[in-house]
């Protein structure tokens, strides 16, 4: 079976390397980095030209699509290739509006009585002082629109609240803000794998947003995960599964725009209950890499029975006893101006003591030397009996690692770990 797999991250990588898991699995992903072609074909295309990412599926003919990143989702690459004849993992354009638009998954949330944090919608600078005003701190500002995981701002300055209303609401026409309640709780992230109709949980996930150690510093696209969750209330995902992820699937479909692919729940576990702060219609990085680390199922049988509306057939997915973390090593700079071209040296060393390494923005220059090529550089993930054991082979990893400017949380797991996450805990 031929698999072409958009995208070039260290999700993507994760996803080449666990499909390729499964005999009978070939994978081409494009355009990919130099850690994916290492392990499957690449092939080079901009995923933002939907119609040349359709002229390479023609060309290649792959049995399935899986498409990483949330912009071609919402720009309607799946459509297009569902039109073209061919099988996809991934939303349709109105489906993947659940993330494109944080108004629009507000709206979906409430027809479909799935808890969420109050919100108001915005778009004008009075129109959201009144907002926070209400809310009070601390201050919680969202962008309407994708930001890649960079358009939230919370904190408990006013002013700096208003300043990121304005630039939300200046940034291109029809801009607008999103002015919520603060959720108190850890936070999770569940993914669930939909055909539209049925939607089957993956095992749950921690990602660590502040580029700091102890949540210092402002998000990022994700510093860190890992899974299981130690601390997680009993039946948790059968809850969330129950109140939250089907209540959306059956919303979706009523309206006449089933989701087809993966739906990530991103919530709160507050004292008042389990609340959704965001919705994602694709794979989290880096949540992916220590969620498919841990699956013991045929991910192409679960992408396939998804995006062809047989998941009610499938086998009950199975998960390994072990713990995975996963720590992403940054580029100088990131979140706010990283800064490329630093030469990577030492990924052979992590690998040869059993990390799997994972790129994302890395090149290789003329010379054939590996760089810097992005803000989130490398994805180190690893397996242990429990979580305090799989901090330690990751860390192991990342030690043997360096690059100019390199830096990294310490701290990924490790509240987990020591099992001091309480219930109503902000972390
Ligand atoms: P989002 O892009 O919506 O996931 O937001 C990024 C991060 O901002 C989340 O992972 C949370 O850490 C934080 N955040 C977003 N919304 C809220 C909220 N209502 N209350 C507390 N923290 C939030
Ligand atoms: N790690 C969060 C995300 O993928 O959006």
């Amino acid at each position: 079976m031929l698999i072409l797999v958009i995208g070039q991250g260290a999700r993507e990588h994760a996803i080449t390397h666990t499909l390729q898991q499964d005999l009978n699995v070939e994978v081409i992903c494009a355009p990919g980095n130099p850690g994916i072609a290492q392990i499957a074909k690449i092939a080079s295309v901009d995923i933002n030209d939907i119609s040349a990412v359709v002229e390479l599926a023609k060309k290649h003919n792959p049995d399935l699509v899986v498409i990483g990143p949330e912009a071609p989702l919402v720009a309607g690459l799946g459509d297009e290739l569902r039109s073209a004849g061919f099988l996809v993992f991934g939303p349709s354009k109105a489906a993947a509006a659940l993330e494109g638009s944080k108004a629009f998954a507000k709206e979906i949330m409430q027809a479909a009585g799935v808890p969420t944090a109050d919100s108001k919608f915005c778009q004008t600078v009075p129109e959201a002082r009144a907002a926070l005003e209400l809310f009070g701190a601390p201050y919680v500002v969202k962008d309407d629109g994708l930001a890649a995981g960079k358009g939230v701002v919370v904190t408990d300055d006013f002013d700096a609240a208003v300043a990121h209303a304005m630039v939300c609401i200046d940034s291109r026409d029809g801009g607008a803000v999103v002015i919520e309640e603060f959720l108190d709780g850890p936070e999770v992230s569940l993914f669930g794998v939909s055909d539209g109709t049925t939607i089957v949980p993956l095992t749950p996930a921690q990602d660590f947003k502040r580029v700091g150690d102890n949540d210092q510093g402002p998000n990022t696209g994700g510093m860190g995960a890992y899974s299981p969750l130690p601390w997680a209330p009993e039946n948790f995902v059968a809850e969330v599964t129950k109140t939250i992820l089907q209540p959306m699937i059956i919303e979706m479909n009523r309206r006449g725009t089933p989701f087809v692919g993966l739906l990530f729940a991103g919530l709160a576990v507050t004292s008042r209950g389990v609340r959704v702060i965001e919705f994602n219609a694709r794979f989290g990085d880096p949540e992916t890499q220590v969620v498919l680390a841990r699956l013991n199922s045929s991910l192409s049988d679960l992408l396939m029975a998804a995006s062809s509306g047989k998941l009610s057939s499938l086998p009950e997915l199975q998960w390994k006893p072990e713990s995975a973390v996963t720590v992403v090593m940054a580029a100088k700079g990131y979140p706010d101006s990283p800064v490329s071209g630093a030469a990577i040296s030492g990924i052979d060393q992590a690998q040869n003591q059993g990390s799997l390494v994972y790129h994302a923005g890395t090149k290789i220059n003329e010379a054939d030397e590996l760089l810097v090529n992005g803000g989130r550089v490398l994805s180190v993930t690893a397996l242990g009996s429990d979580l305090a054991v799989a901090r330690t082979h990751a860390y192991a990893g990342v030690e043997r690692i360096r690059f100019d400017g390199e830096h990294h949380r310490s701290d990924i797991a490790l509240k987990a770990a020591l099992g001091e996450i309480r219930l109503g805990d902000h972390s």
